[in-house]
């Protein structure tokens, strides 16, 4: 497989790392500790249409390729995987489901403003007591007149007390089961709406996770994706290409561990050389480099195969494995190579190891993306 980038990809990585350095780099510290979401920063990106980077023009997106997004995706995690996961949200999930499966209507409606950064969306799927098992939706959609009317929970909402719109998923039909599940768009300022608190997390700490209680919200008949009952469709069909989104991040997470290990390696003296020269920190500079290497071919694979019509789930899936795999060893593995000071908060890699854990969860946690792969390769 071919994976020479054009010069057109080339120009929108360096585009991106030249706005996480410049723009994103200078308060991403600061962020971590008082988890203050990156606003202004999301508001640029929008202009510079990172926000909607595969819609069509037509629909106010930049009307760029899956590879391109996942180097964007990438270059901008490296610097700060919490802006990293609020691109890739908008992006893949809530602006992808909505030109694949809206209509003109909510195209017109969301789906620009989405794209162009004037509205933040969120996907809301998992409910307390569906997270792996989201099948399991317990959201109700109950059409009254020209309205549905939705009472439930969601939780774990990346993008949640921000977000304009919900990209959501209710049951429609209980006893279909899954092939009862529906997906909306539900603005948040819908009377009903109660926003949780934000979550306290161990890392991506300046993305905003919180819950969302719905009691009693009318949501128009028209904001309705397709059909009633192939919503869950929907979710895993979108979640395949956020898979591939999240891996992005992982990769950047891991790059940046692997850099920095590089970096301080050829700094740091003991035994009368820099540590560079000491085959204990050399083996661990290899076996990053590599799994960096290996992880960057397999999600690169998948972004291809979706830009070529190819099948993705599993590429994506083996992808989002082995980068979140990757993201957790390199960033201990720098915590490690930087000794006592990979303990403290003066350099970033205790951070890229707090903000690695959880592309091991979301949107999928790696045994899901192990099932999806096992299921795929019995298929048949
Ligand atoms: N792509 C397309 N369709 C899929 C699919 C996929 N990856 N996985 C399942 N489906 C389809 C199946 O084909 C089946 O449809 P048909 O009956 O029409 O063939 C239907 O979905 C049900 O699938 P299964 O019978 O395999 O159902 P299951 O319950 O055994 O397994 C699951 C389903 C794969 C475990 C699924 O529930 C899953 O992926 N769980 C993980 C959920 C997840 O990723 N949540 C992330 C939350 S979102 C988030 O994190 C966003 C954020 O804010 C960062």
């Amino acid at each position: 497989m071919n994976f020479d980038l054009t010069e057109e990809q080339i120009a929108i990585r360096d585009a991106a790392r030249d706005f996480a350095e410049t723009e994103i780099a200078p308060t991403s510290v600061e962020r971590d500790l008082t988890s203050e979401f990156p606003t202004e920063i999301v508001k640029k990106l929008g202009e510079l249409g990172f926000m909607g980077m595969m819609v069509s023009p037509e629909w106010s997106g930049a009307g760029m390729d899956t590879l391109s997004y996942v180097l964007a995706i990438e270059e901008i995690s490296k610097v700060d995987a919490s802006v990293g996961v609020i691109m890739s949200v908008n992006n893949s999930l809530v602006c992808y489901g909505l030109e694949k499966w809206g209509s003109e209507y909510l195209k017109e409606k969301y789906l620009k403003p989405l794209a162009s950064g004037k509205m933040l969306g969120a996907f809301c799927l998992s409910e307390p007591e569906a997270g792996s098992d989201a099948t399991q939706q317990r959201t109700e959609a109950v059409p009254e007149g020209d309205h549905y009317i939705l009472n439930g929970m969601k939780n774990w909402i990346t993008n949640g007390t921000q977000a304009d719109v919900y990209f959501l998923q209710a049951m429609t039909d209980k006893s279909k089961g899954y092939k009862g599940i529906s997906t909306f768009i539900v603005e948040k300022n819908s009377p009903g709406i109660e926003v949780g608190k934000k979550e306290d997390k161990m890392g991506i700490r300046s993305s905003d996770t919180c819950t969302l209680g719905l009691n009693n919200v009318k949501v128009p008949k028209e904001n309705i994706l397709g059909e009633e009952g192939i919503g869950f469709k929907i979710a895993m069909s979108t979640l395949n290409g956020g898979r591939i989104g999240v891996a992005a991040q992982a990769l950047g997470i891991a790059r940046a561990s692997f850099e920095a290990s590089v970096k301080y390696s050829k700094q740091r003296k003991a035994f009368d050389s820099t540590i560079s020269n000491l085959q204990a920190i050399q083996f661990k500079l290899a076996d990053m480099a590599t799994s960096v290497e290996a992880a960057s071919l397999l999600v690169y694979r998948a972004a291809k195969n979706k830009d070529e019509g190819k099948p993705y789930i599993k590429e994506a899936s083996m992808g989002k494995l082995l980068a979140s795999k990757a993201a957790v060893d390199c960033s201990l593995e720098a915590i490690q190579v930087h000794g006592g000071y990979g303990y403290v908060r003066e350099y970033l890699v205790e951070r890229y190891m707090r903000d690695s854990k959880i592309t091991q969860i979301y949107e999928g946690t790696s045994e899901i993306q192990k099932l999806v792969i096992a299921r795929e390769l019995l298929k048949g």
